[in-house]
Order: C-alpha cells, then structure tokens, then sequence
C-alpha cells in the first residue's frame, strides 16, 4: 500500500504516518505538506531515513504537483487544513481556500486516478448540543464558526463525489484530540505551557464548555480502519464518550503541575462559541470493530509528563508567529 499523505507534518497527520508506518509493514507514504506555522518536521524527525517515507513541501491546491504525486499510489488521507477556531475567527480567508478549496482539487485528483480519498472531519460540522443527546451520522450539519463551516463544506463536497461521480470517498468526524505534538495555541497544550510558566490560565466564558476527548493514537487507529474497509460513500463517527468541562481540564493540568488555581483567569468568551460536542460512534463500533483504548485521564497524566519532557520542542514554537497571534489573542 502507497499512500499520499496530505497535511502529515502536523499534529494528527505526524502520528498517523507513524502508526502507518509501524502497523503496516509494507506501507509506504508520501507526505505532502505547505509548512504552515503549524507544520513541524520536528514531528517526522526519526523517519528521515527511513527509505519507506518521502517529504514534498507543497500545496494541496497545486493539482499538477498531486497529480504528478499520486502515479503509483492506493489512495490519498487529507489531513492538511487550517485546523484551529479562533485563527478562523480573525482570518476566515486561509480557511477557504485550504479546507474548501484545496479538499475539492484533491477530490478532484482522487477521482480522476479512480483512487480512495479519506478526509478527515471533525464532530464540529454538527454544531453545539445542549446539556443532553449526542450527534450521530445522520445529524444535521449546522455548523458555527468559519473553521467549522469550511470543514462541513469540504465534508459535503465528499458526498457531492461519491453521488454524483461515483467517486470513492470516504469521511471520519472525529471529536477533539490531544496529545503529544501537538501546537500550543490549542487548549490542553497551551494550558500545560502557561501552568509550566506560570503564566495566567485564560478560559474563555464561564469554563462550563464541554468537548469529548480523544487521544489522537485511537484517531489514528480509526482512520486507517475507514481507509481500508469502510463503505464508500459512508461517514463514520469517531469519539470516545470522555466528555470533559474545560475548567475541570484546567484544573488538572494545574495539580498536575502543582501550580494554584489562582493562575486561571476567566477571559471573553469566544464569539459563537459551541457549548457541547458529544459524538455517538456506534456505526464505527459495530461495522468495524473500532474502539478507543485510551482512557482520558491516563493519557492526559502521559501528555502532560511528554510535554513537560519535550520543552525544547515547545520553545521552538513559542518564537515570532506565534507570539504575535498569542499576543493579539489574549492582550
Ligand atoms: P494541524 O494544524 O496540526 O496540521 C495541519 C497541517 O496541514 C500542517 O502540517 C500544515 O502545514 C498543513 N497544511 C495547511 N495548509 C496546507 C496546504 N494548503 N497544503 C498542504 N498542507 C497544508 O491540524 P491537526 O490538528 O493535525 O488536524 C488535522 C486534520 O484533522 C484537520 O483536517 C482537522 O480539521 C482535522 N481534525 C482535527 C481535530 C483536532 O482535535 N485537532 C479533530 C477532528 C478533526
Ligand atoms: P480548542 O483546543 O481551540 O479546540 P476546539 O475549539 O476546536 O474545540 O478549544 C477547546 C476548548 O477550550 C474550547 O471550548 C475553547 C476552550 N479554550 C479556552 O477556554 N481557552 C483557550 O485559550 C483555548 C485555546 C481554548
């Protein structure tokens, strides 16, 4: 199996090459990846030798590259996206172009070379619950944010394919992930660096906002379960039912740490802010066999100690970009 990798030197992608890799013996992997702020080779950096992996820097809108990527391979995961909310917020336009844009070139590709196209989703094209119920596969796409709103565009635009082109596609809505890798500027990561410093914990409203955790390992399992027997046309649910207020998140990390509780500041809320997510994934258990192994408290406690283990790969984030976005975010 040869896959071309989209988006893989971020978080979730990094880690889905690694799986690949280590589960599949034979697997090889092309990796094609813009280096946005938050792509990192950092996150690839024991593979550069391995003769099973190749990275191309590039732009999944530049078609003639992908086209000229995907002679030879099985299928295409798109993982690359403009993936955080409140970047989508201040600068909706990046959004579009790659999550809408950039999605439909490589749908367009895919069909073309009569290969499989996985694209990853998220539990956010749904929406926000209220205190009670859970979304399932055929729940309404109401989404609320721009970063939401172009994932439910390029989520559509696979049904689009499949329906009208007959396309091999198929599509995973996961819930939120963490874990090791990933970049600074989103909550559990973010909340480890400022308890680490000492720095003020800015939570955004009330604290009561609740979000269903998964540990990106459990994503990954699923989404090569998808890519290799899920049912073309189908979209499958991915969460873990660990739902989680981020205060109490917040707190954790914090006695983790052993840092006071007076380092949390309640800060505005995000505009639009969704208030629950909670994913019914019992198509993906019963068809697949797929099942989260990561309880979240264990794997917290584990993503806390790699970050605090791995600080010279945070303090290579924590320069320019990013201090500036930090700065404009929270000032
Ligand atoms: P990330 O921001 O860490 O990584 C995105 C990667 O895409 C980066 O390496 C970036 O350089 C690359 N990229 C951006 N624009 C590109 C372009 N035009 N061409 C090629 N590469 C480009 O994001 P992540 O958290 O790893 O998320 C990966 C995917 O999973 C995204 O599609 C996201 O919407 C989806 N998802 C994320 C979560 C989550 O909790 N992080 C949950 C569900 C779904
Ligand atoms: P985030 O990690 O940005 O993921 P998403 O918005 O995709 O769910 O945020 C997770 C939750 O944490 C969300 O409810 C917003 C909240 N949050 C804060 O309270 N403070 C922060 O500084 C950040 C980044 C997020």
């Amino acid at each position: 199996m040869k896959l071309l990798i989209t988006g893989g030197a971020g978080f979730i992608g990094s880690h889905f090459i690694h799986y690949l890799l280590k589960s599949r013996p034979q697997a090889e992997v092309i990796n094609l990846d813009l280096l946005t702020y938050a792509g990192n080779l950092e996150n690839l950096k024991d593979l550069e030798s391995e003769k099973r992996y190749r990275f191309v820097k590039g732009d999944i809108l530049d078609t003639e590259l992908v086209n000229s990527l995907i002679s030879g391979c099985d299928g295409i995961i798109n993982f690359a996206a403009e993936s955080h909310v409140d970047r989508s917020i201040s600068g909706p336009g990046t959004f579009v172009q790659t999550n809408v844009v950039g999605a439909q070139r490589l749908l367009e590709n895919a069909k073309k070379n009569k290969m499989r196209l996985l694209q990853v989703s998220t539990d956010e094209v749904y929406g926000s619950l209220g205190e009670q119920g859970q979304f399932t596969e055929s729940s309404p796409l109401e989404p609320n944010s721009p970063y939401s709103s172009s994932k439910a565009a390029s989520d559509l635009m696979c049904r689009a394919y499949f329906h009208t082109y007959n396309a091999d596609v198929v599509v995973t809505r996961c819930s939120n992930n963490y874990g090791p890798f990933q970049f600074p500027e989103k909550l559990i990561p973010l909340m480890i660096a400022n308890a680490r410093a000492e720095k003020s914990l800015p939570v955004y409203g009330d604290g009561l906002h609740v979000r269903d955790w998964i540990h990106v390992k459990d994503h990954c399992a699923a989404i090569l379960l998808v890519f290799e027997k899920g049912r073309a046309g189908e979209v499958y649910n991915v969460g873990s039912n660990e739902e989680w207020p981020n205060i109490e998140i917040v707190k954790r990390i914090l006695n983790e740490l052993k840092r006071p509780e007076s380092l949390i500041s309640f800060v505005k809320d995000r505009p639009g802010h969704d208030r629950r997510y909670a994913l019914n994934s019992s198509k993906i258990q019963k068809e697949l066999g797929w099942r989260p192994e990561i309880p979240f408290e264990k794997g917290l406690k584990e993503t806390i100690g790699w970050y605090l283990n791995n600080e010279a790969w945070v303090q290579n984030l924590l320069t320019g970009e990013y201090l500036k976005y930090y700065e404009e975010q929270y000032s």
